[in-house]
């Protein structure tokens, strides 16, 4: 194949776009942009509520070259649309013979460790593997919450490592290499230091359970025998 020209970005979160999806999947679709790549979006949640929807995605899908798969982790896994529309996906391309096309996936996460969303990007691989599309490489950035949908740019210091993730993915892929393994380490270091990251997501926690009357109850185990 050669370089791919179009890349459209899947953003998976029901965030749409006040989301880290957007965010992440966004930098990564404007340096393509810059690398000469023709770019669009689809937001999957609003797609798949009708069938006017999921069409406008298959055809959008149908003219890309490069796929960009941008979603929350949601129970070590994708939320429940994002699998709807890979299913989706996969039934379409069983129909036709499709044009040779990559997936990269991007991923994040509430809890800081990278290694939590293996799951997610294997079930990703292995949807590729399924629909015949290459595999470009999963980047998985753990506490992704901490950017709650600010962009990359404004959240300045600590999106470090995924802007040099990214811009490094943004030059395989315009090439029309997988994303390097080095590349997926650099996505994988935290954002913030672990302590500081549990230290302000316990005191959210707390501040929540207290708007909502539930400061008592937050070690209530009503399920136990
Ligand atoms: C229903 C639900 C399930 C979640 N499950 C997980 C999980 O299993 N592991 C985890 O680390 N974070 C989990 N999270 C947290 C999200 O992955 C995290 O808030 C993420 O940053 C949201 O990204 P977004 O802004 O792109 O939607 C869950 C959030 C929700 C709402």
């Amino acid at each position: 194949m050669s370089s791919p020209k179009k890349a459209l970005l899947l953003v998976g979160s029901p965030r749409g776009r006040d989301s880290s999806s957007e965010a992440l999947g966004g930098y990564l679709l404007n340096r393509l942009k810059e690398h000469g790549m023709e770019t669009g979006k689809v937001y999957i949640h609003p797609s798949m509520l009708t069938e006017r929807g999921q069409a406008e995605m298959l055809q959008a899908i149908d003219r890309s070259d490069l796929l960009i798969l941008a979603f929350p982790l949601y129970v070590d896994s994708l939320p429940a649309p994002v699998i709807a529309a890979l299913e989706t996906i996969a039934e379409h391309r069983r129909t036709k013979v499709r044009k040779e096309q990559k997936l990269v996936a991007i991923t994040n996460s509430g809890f800081p460790e990278a290694s939590q969303m293996d799951t997610a990007l294997a079930i990703c691989r292995r949807f590729a593997s399924e629909t015949k599309i290459g595999w470009a490489g999963g980047l998985a950035i753990g506490g992704g919450e901490a950017l709650h949908g600010r962009s990359l740019a404004e959240a300045g210091w600590m999106a470090r490592n995924p802007r040099k993730a990214l811009d490094m993915a943004a030059t395989a892929l315009a090439e029309d290499r997988p994303v390097p393994k080095e590349t997926v380490d650099i996505a994988a270091k935290p954002l913030i230091p672990r302590w500081m990251y549990v230290f302000v997501a316990n005191r959210w926690f707390k501040n929540e359970a207290k708007k909502n009357g539930a400061q008592d109850k937050l070690y209530d185990r009503p399920y136990q025998a």
